[in-house]
């Protein structure tokens, strides 16, 4: 059993952290935001993510998990650090890394003995040698630790599986002793044969961004081709499907939807834009999944618009789901923050519901009306907009949604519906990359 801090209780660090904790070390997650460590002390859980409350309270009672805002002490008495504070995006697209150098510093201030240092966020290549440096600057030449690079592919909705049962564990390390304690810390993951990718730093941060990017760029071009599968009559979940079943491409991040949001493809992508010019190559397909991505949010303001007859002004419109994505009440990035500046600045009263992101939106666009059901939400609508696939959509009672809006008009930026009963029961309706409504 080994002691473990984690430092940043946002959403990487409070799920590494508690994850750890259940593969049965003792690990105390801490965080200078002393509101922060006391709601955790409190037994509430700062951010939304399925199923963590649970493996948290788990954790606190079996005296694996604790919280802490002194964190000098916790690094003082842990055998590994996690750094996972944020690394937002910065106004010329790359990473701001303000605070994981101040918690560097932090670290080699308190660096009592031996200690492995590993880095959770997601930051560029290069990073760690820049906190190695840091670290020698501050605890001198000496001082006693490794550095490890071991980046994380949480989904959000879906952090607490990912966490407990990933595909891989990357851990860049150019010690062995570092690796085996790494190793050490996913015990439970190497016994049961995940693969452990023992890489060098750079190697390790290049993955992260690497992978990232290219599920980015898979999703603008099934974007794409849905684009052009409505020019030509072609149906793009069927083309996806087929597609994925080749092996060398596979089913996942192959839905066409309204364009990518969240809290890293936007920023990941960016970024790796960023590095690459920095060190003199182009990435321009991650140019173009960028640039993809971005007209298709506007691709969808326009698609309504369009089936609103171009008339806009003064009419009730509805956005069935706010978040970037189920399962999150994360807004950030999300295509309905493009809808919701088109329409209102064509004077639309713009009416949402979320399951739970509302209020999240309602702090960037409080001009929104906010209901607490898709009822409300869609009662004397004159067109309906699905933005997130949450299942409350899924399953939509479309009879029920006929007999509530004032006009039967609805975009399905998910394609989640049903187009044979869309069609039965007379709607105007479009999609992406399917059959639209004939009128
Ligand atoms: C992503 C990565 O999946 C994760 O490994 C990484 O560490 C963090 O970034 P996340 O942003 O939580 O996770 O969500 P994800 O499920 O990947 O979806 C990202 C965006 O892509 C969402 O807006 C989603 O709606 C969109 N998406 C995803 C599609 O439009 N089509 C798809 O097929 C898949």
């Amino acid at each position: 059993m080994k002691k473990i801090t984690i430092i940043g209780t946002g959403y990487v660090g409070l799920v590494s952290g508690t994850g750890i904790s259940d593969f049965g070390h003792n690990v105390i997650c801490s965080d200078i935001a002393e509101e922060k460590i006391e709601m955790l002390n409190s037994g509430i859980i700062p951010i939304y993510e399925p199923g963590l409350k649970d493996v948290v309270e788990r954790n606190v009672q079996a005296g694996r998990l604790s919280f802490s805002s002194d964190v000098a002490e916790s690094i003082q008495s842990a055998d590994v650090i996690f750094i996972a504070v944020g690394t937002p995006e910065s106004e010329n697209g790359s990473a701001d890394l303000s605070a994981v150098f101040s918690v560097a510093k932090t670290i080699a201030e308190n660096l009592n003995t031996y200690k492995v240092i590993c880095t959770k966020s997601t930051v560029p290549v290069g990073t760690g040698d820049k906190i190695i440096n840091i670290i020698k600057t501050v605890a001198g030449n000496n001082a006693e630790f490794d550095y490890v690079s071991n980046p994380e592919f949480l989904r959000e909705g879906a952090a607490v599986n990912d966490f407990l049962r990933p595909d891989r564990v990357v851990i860049g390390a150019t010690s062995d002793k570092a690796f085996d304690i790494l190793k050490d810390v996913y015990r439970p993951l190497y016994i049961n044969e995940t693969p452990m990718v023992h890489t060098n730093i750079a190697t390790a941060e290049m993955i992260k961004y690497a992978s990232n990017a290219f599920l980015a760029l898979k999703i603008s071009y099934i974007n794409e081709v849905a684009n052009i599968c409505e020019a030509v009559g072609a149906d793009v979940q069927t083309v996806a499907r087929a597609m994925g079943s080749d092996g060398r491409i596979s089913p996942k991040f192959l839905h066409a939807g309204p364009g990518f949001g969240g809290s890293c493809f936007p920023k990941d992508t960016k970024a790796l834009v960023h590095l690459a010019n920095e060190v003199g190559e182009d990435i321009r397909t991650i140019q173009a999944a960028v640039e993809a991505n971005q007209s298709q949010k506007s691709r969808m303001v326009d698609k309504f618009i369009r089936l609103l007859n171009n008339s806009v002004d003064g009419k009730i419109v509805s956005l069935l789901g706010l978040s970037f994505k189920p399962n999150t009440d994360d807004v950030r990035d999300s295509s309905a923050i493009e809808m919701i500046e088109g329409l209102l600045s064509l004077g639309a009263h713009v009416r949402a519901y979320d399951p739970i992101a509302n209020s999240n939106m309602k702090k960037r666009f409080p001009l929104v009306e906010y209901v607490d059901n898709w009822q409300s939400a869609v009662k004397d609508s004159s067109g309906v907009v699905i933005l997130t696939e949450w299942n409350e959509f899924r399953g939509l009672d479309l009879q029920e949604l006929a007999t509530l809006v004032k006009e039967k008009i609805v975009l399905d930026t998910r394609n989640i519906l049903s187009m044979n009963e869309l069609y039965r029961l007379e709607f105007t309706f479009d999609n992406v990359g399917r059959k639209k409504s004939d009128r």
